[in-house]
């Protein structure tokens, strides 16, 4: 982050209007106490975009983007900070002071240095891979898995040579040092001994949308045990100052100009390029771990809709029930790709051709019709158990529909297949809903996996903790009510905790909350999350009432995850203790 004062940042931002700046970019109208139009950052028909001039913020409730004026420039000039903080000085006449500069651009230097040698490294690889005695086998590996040529060149594929200092020695040649080539994570150490990170693998580089190389994914070609070790299939790139595996795809830089209509996404490295390959080219892959909301807005940015097209396997489908939540839940669309007889899109065109392939990219199910349609083929719907299963577990799928059309659409294809009425199923229907608007669907949760449970109940705390930050920001006497009950440690862990702390802090020593400066003290992905909560349209009415419930309702969760972890362990005594507690708080809501 940069080192000029907040002085110097507070002048700036208050010599420039963001409603002013951003009406340049959208049509706004004034709505309430914000300002709303269409979002610049995803499409969309009916304006989620807000803008704030009160607290000088953006928050798109669409997709989820937000910020100051300066992360508003940032988004869409793609400029990084200082250059987006120097372009709205130059706006407002301010000249930043040169010594700044040059302590600012340190961080800078060091991204530009780490893109510098992981292009270094990649060349490298390349080389070897295309024209060194030292990649026959990667060479040997590509062409008995039908990578071309060409293609071996589109992508700049490489390999690493089962070496420990293959990639150490050319690089120090190159005057890049030890600490360098451990920061950019080309090097591990082991024991005080510095070595290549990467030994043995084919290399995948992954590339940003700039055309910087960013990490690498290697795939070892040859797994053989060492002393008890198989290593990892696919190794990749730690993250560094240049890369986030939650926030980069892979072949995005390729993809993104064929995206517009709709994009494939898939697990694997491999997939990706066997299908673009064979010509199909808005393909993209995620970087080995599942798909994250800020991934899938990435995406959202150059595709209209996300075709998912993960493996066939049980680990695929699941990930693609949670690609679907992620992708609706930032305001996406997504299909699902069937891939019969093959575990991943490489085999299936393989075997299938590439034209079977496009044939199931325009048979690729709505994600509803997607996950009505496993429910139902996991429960025995010839008997009525499990028709009345089937039944409950539809409606809570089509409880997350927006639309009344699509959602009689299916409760009518339902009660044709269950010869169940439509009334009994809209019924369900209703319940469902009406028990996710008192909050008593902790009890319908009861029956789930305790996993996804738990990881409901989180979500829950995580937006009771939201609105009541957001209402304790809006209005003093909020912070008055609740600062005994609720301090910032009782926030959970991460940005919101730090966000609080902040605010509390200001209300303590009297200070002014500037909301564009406090959210200058957020990394670029924390920043969405908080402008969400500066933005939050719920205002304070003197209901000392809806604090209480907030905070008795975090407190209410919290137990519960402590008493299904009781339960599991089998801890008798401490889960009577923990209800006795969640029973005391019940009776206070
Ligand atoms: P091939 O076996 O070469 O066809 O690879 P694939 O692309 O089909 O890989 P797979 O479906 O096994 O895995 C999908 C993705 O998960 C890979 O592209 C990697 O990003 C990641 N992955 C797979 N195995 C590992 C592993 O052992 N460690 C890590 N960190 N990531 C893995
Ligand atoms: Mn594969």
């Amino acid at each position: 982050m940069p080192r000029y004062s907040d002085e110097l940042i507070n002048e700036i931002f208050s010599q420039n209007d963001i409603v002013d700046y951003v009406s340049q970019y959208v049509k706004l109208r004034k709505n309430g106490r914000d300002y709303t139009g269409l979002c610049p950052f995803h499409k969309e028909k009916s304006p989620s975009f807000h803008v704030n001039q009160e607290k000088q913020l953006f928050h798109c409730f669409g997709c989820g983007a937000g910020g100051n004026l300066v992360q508003f420039v940032m988004r869409s000039e793609g400029l990084d900070f200082l250059e987006a903080l120097k372009l709205m000085a130059d706006r407002a006449g301010i000249i930043l002071p040169d010594e700044d500069n040059i302590a600012d651009d340190k961080a800078h230097q060091k991204k530009k240095q780490i893109y510098s040698m992981n292009k270094a490294a990649a060349r490298l690889y390349f080389e070897t891979l295309t024209s060194h005695d030292d990649g026959k086998v990667g060479l040997e590996y590509f062409k008995e898995r039908k990578i071309s040529p060409s293609t071996i060149r589109k992508y700049g594929l490489g390999y690493a040579p089962d070496n420990f200092d293959y990639l150490k020695k050319h690089m120090n040649k190159l005057g890049f040092s030890d600490d360098e080539l451990l920061e950019a994570g080309l090097c591990v150490t082991k024991n005080g001994k510095i070595y290549d990170k990467f030994r043995g693998r084919v290399m995948f580089p992954i590339i940003d949308l700039r055309g910087n190389v960013i990490a690498f994914g290697g795939r070892i070609i040859n797994a053989v045990e060492k002393d008890g070790y198989k290593p990892p299939k696919y190794l990749n790139s730690a993250e560094t100052p240049v890369f986030n595996k939650g926030k980069n795809l892979f072949s995005l830089n390729l993809a993104k100009k064929d995206s517009a209509a709709q994009c494939i996404l898939c697990e694997g490295y491999m997939d990706v390029i066997s299908v673009y390959q064979a010509g199909v080219t808005n393909i993209v892959a995620t970087l080995g771990t599942a798909l994250t909301e800020n991934q899938a807005k990435l995406l959202m940015k150059y595709s209209g809709e996300i075709i998912l097209c993960y493996d066939s396997d049980e680990a695929g489908q699941a990930a693609t029930k949670r690609g679907i939540e992620i992708i609706t839940s930032v305001g996406g669309r997504c299909r699902v790709m069937k891939l019969k007889g093959a575990k991943d899109p490489d085999e299936y065109i393989k075997s299938n051709g590439i034209e079977l392939f496009r044939k199931a990219i325009k048979d690729a199910l709505p994600s509803t019709e997607y996950l009505l349609g496993t429910l139902k083929s996991q429960y025995d719907t010839d008997n009525p158990d499990g028709k009345i299963m089937f039944i409950h577990k539809a409606a809570e799928v089509l409880a997350g529909v927006k639309s009344a059309v699509e959602i009689d659409a299916y409760v009518k294809k339902i009660a044709d297949e269950t010869e169940i009425s439509k009334e009994a199923i809209y019924a369900e229907l209703k319940k469902i809903r009406s028990n996710d608007k008192s909050g008593s669907n902790i009890i319908r949760q009861v029956k789930m996996p305790s996993k996804e449970k738990n990881a409901a109940l989180d979500s829950k705390i995580a937006n009771a903790e939201k609105r009541l930050l957001g209402l304790v920001i809006d209005s003093k006497k909020a912070y008055q009510i609740v600062k005994e009950e609720f301090s910032p440690p009782d926030y959970s862990e991460g940005p919101i905790r730090k966000l609080a702390e902040m605010i509390y802090n200001c209300y303590e020593t009297g200070e002014n909350i500037e909301p564009p400066l406090i959210i200058n003290k957020f990394d670029e992905k924390d920043a969405d999350f908080v402008s969400q909560i500066f933005c939050n349209i719920e205002t304070y009415k003197d209901e000392d009432n809806t604090l209480r419930k907030l905070v008795n309702s975090i407190k209410i969760e919290r137990l519960s995850i402590e008493i299904e972890k009781a339960t599991n362990e089998n801890d008798v005594i401490k889960v009577k203790e923990l209800l006795t507690l969640r029973l005391e708080l019940e009776g206070n809501k």
